[in-house]
């Protein structure tokens, strides 16, 4: 039986722009290339999910568009259910304007649309599914609300939880409550604890207010660190090259959740999402660049 994921969150249409260098206030810079396609937190996760093996289903809003119709083919061309989707008839779909410099870094603007429209009738609707699933995932790239909304009806129904808490933003001590595994980066991690400069392990030990929780810090190209009540320990990044780095944070959480719903253990779980991530860096775009399970296989083998 593959992985069940179920996952509430987000599509974009990403609007990329690659240039040699970000602009500066005020500057106008030329661009090598532009690139249009699928992306939003919650869906790049989505499409990581299914390639790595897992049954997805995907819980959200697009809009009546051109855009929420590449939404739609790109879920299809990937096998992610979306029978609990809505095409939102008032909000157009999200987008996200993207700068990607020559080192791979990029900057990016959400504009989130129909995103904001995702509500707890909504994830009411999809209750049967989420109570099915092995792990239900969640991001903040829809309301808050729903976010915790989200967590409480998969927890209620005994199923394993992860909040990426990502954009960055402050979460409630409730919501966070809710989440078996957060999995902030260095900056959502500030932003959840507002404890800016705290050295990591202090500062995601103060996010553990329930039992069993489990916060997972992305730390980029040194890996990723977890920290339990009794415990925490590094899981080194695996090296590659790196062309850009968009959508690493949404390859490390789909590869997360498949590896926990599959039963790994958290420090070889960790070492898988590390490696899906590794993967994603190495191409350009978002759900485009999320890598197939066969190449996840073949490069924690190779590290071994
Ligand atoms: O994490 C990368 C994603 O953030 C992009 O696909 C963009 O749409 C924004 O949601």
């Amino acid at each position: 039986m593959p992985a069940n994921i179920v996952i509430v969150g987000s599509f974009n249409t990403d609007l990329t722009a690659y240039t040699e260098r970000m602009p500066r206030p005020g500057e106008t810079v030329n661009g090598r290339k532009f690139v249009i396609g699928p992306g939003g937190k919650g869906s790049n996760q989505a499409v990581a999910a299914a390639r790595l093996g897992a049954q997805v289903t995907f819980v959200g809003r697009v809009g009546q568009d051109v855009f929420g119709d590449l939404a739609l083919r790109t879920w299809k061309e990937e096998g992610v259910n979306t029978d609990f989707v809505i095409r939102d008839p008032e909000n157009v779909t999200g987008v996200a304007p993207i700068w990607v410099d020559d080192s791979g870094e990029n900057s990016i603007i959400v504009v989130l649309g129909a995103n904001l429209a995702v509500s707890r009738a909504d994830v009411d609707a999809a209750a049967r599914a989420i109570a099915q699933a092995d792990v239900v995932l969640t991001q903040l790239e829809i309301d808050y609300d729903t976010v915790g909304y989200a967590l409480k009806v998969a927890k209620e129904a005994g199923v394993r939880t992860i909040l990426n808490p990502a954009p960055a933003g402050k979460v409630a001590p409730e919501t966070l409550a809710l989440a078996d595994f957060m999995t902030p980066n260095e900056t959502e991690l500030e932003a959840l604890t507002g404890k800016p400069g705290a050295p990591v392990e202090e500062a995601a030990r103060s996010l553990l207010t329930a039992a069993g929780q489990t916060v997972v810090v992305t730390l980029g190209a040194r890996g990723a660190q977890y920290v339990q009540r009794d415990g925490a320990a590094l899981v080194p990044a695996y090296t590659v090259n790196v062309v850009d780095t968009t959508g690493a944070g949404d390859a490390f959480n789909g590869g997360l959740a498949v590896a926990l719903a599959e039963g790994k253990d958290l420090k070889d779980a960790i070492a898988f999402a590390n490696a899906t991530a590794a993967l994603c860096v190495t191409r350009p775009g978002t759900a485009p660049s999320m890598p197939r399970r066969d190449e996840v296989e073949a490069l924690l083998a190779a590290a071994h």
